[in-house]
């Protein structure tokens, strides 16, 4: 993979790690985090042998077909705010997409029904397409030892670009960009829409530390939005309609009542009550 004719960016890819196979993007950059290196350091793999998802998941990576990457970060964040950074980048992915699908005349090919853009986010930070996963991101930590703040923060993102054969379980509610735009696209130019969208909404993030800088802009791309959820909470599922977000990332619910709860990422799963998005 040629990444560095493509890049772009202001900052992140100054040290670009592009590897043939790694074991996962995060784990390597964990490593050079480890070692030193500076942030916007970029790892970038065309195979990974054992990527990993959340919730101890893995994440499929075979050769030449879709896009996996980590950018370092070393943000002073106390580590409870490093979520809304996973929101942060799928922000970016969102819009890095919307970007390279669009015609060269500037329309956007996947349009819903009522004019919005078929690309959008399902809370917390799944970029789906027409209600299926295009992209999934993992955000892990190094913290300083004997101190509760960040050492290095790791954003590792998994993009499916090409046709691939997805696991049983993913069959039905994953797709690879390919597929929908009908044409062989580049991957470097998908990274780079997606960092420079990256350094902009990062910016804004840095302004507050939180996501009132981007917070409508992450409402509107909610799949969810003014819809009937159901919340997969181990204490008990309930269902009511997404209200957006809070300006720090979580998930707000109506409930029937009018009763408005506050849904954290990571202890839940939200579900469209249709199916997965
Ligand atoms: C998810 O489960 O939705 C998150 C998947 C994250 C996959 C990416 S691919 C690049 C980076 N390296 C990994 O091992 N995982 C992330």
């Amino acid at each position: 993979m040629e990444i560095e004719k493509w890049l772009k960016t202001d900052w992140i890819g100054q040290t670009i790690c592009c590897l043939e196979s790694v074991d996962s993007t995060n784990l390597q950059a964990k490593r050079m985090a480890e070692e030193g290196a500076l942030e916007g350091t970029l790892v970038v793999a065309n195979e990974q042998t054992a990527g990993r998802g959340r919730r101890g998941r893995s994440w499929v990576s075979p050769p030449g077909t879709n896009l996996y990457f980590t950018i370092l970060l070393r943000p002073r964040l106390a580590p409870d705010k490093a979520a809304m950074l996973t929101l942060v980048m799928a922000m970016a992915v969102a819009k890095g997409i919307r970007r390279i699908l669009q015609t060269p005349d500037g329309r956007q090919p996947l349009t819903t029904d009522d004019g919005k853009t078929g690309v959008g986010i399902k809370w917390p930070n799944d970029v789906v397409i027409d209600g299926r996963k295009v992209c999934g991101i993992l955000t892990e930590l190094n913290l300083s030892t004997g101190q509760n703040c960040i050492d290095s923060l790791l954003i590792g993102t998994g993009i499916n670009v090409a046709l691939q054969d997805f696991p049983e379980e993913l069959k039905g509610h994953a797709i690879a960009l390919e597929e929908l735009a009908g044409r062989k696209l580049e991957r470097g130019e998908l990274l780079n829409a997606v960092l420079t969208a990256f350094e902009g909404y990062y910016g804004d993030f840095l302004l507050t530390r939180d996501l009132t800088g981007i917070k409508e802009e992450y409402d509107a791309l909610l799949v969810n939005m003014g819809r009937m959820v159901r919340v997969l909470d181990p204490k008990g599922e309930y269902e009511g309609i997404a209200r957006g977000i809070q300006n720090t990332g979580e998930l707000i619910v109506e409930l029937p009542d009018g009763e408005r709860r506050i849904v954290y990422a990571g202890e839940v799963s939200v579900r469209g009550i249709y199916g997965y998005a």
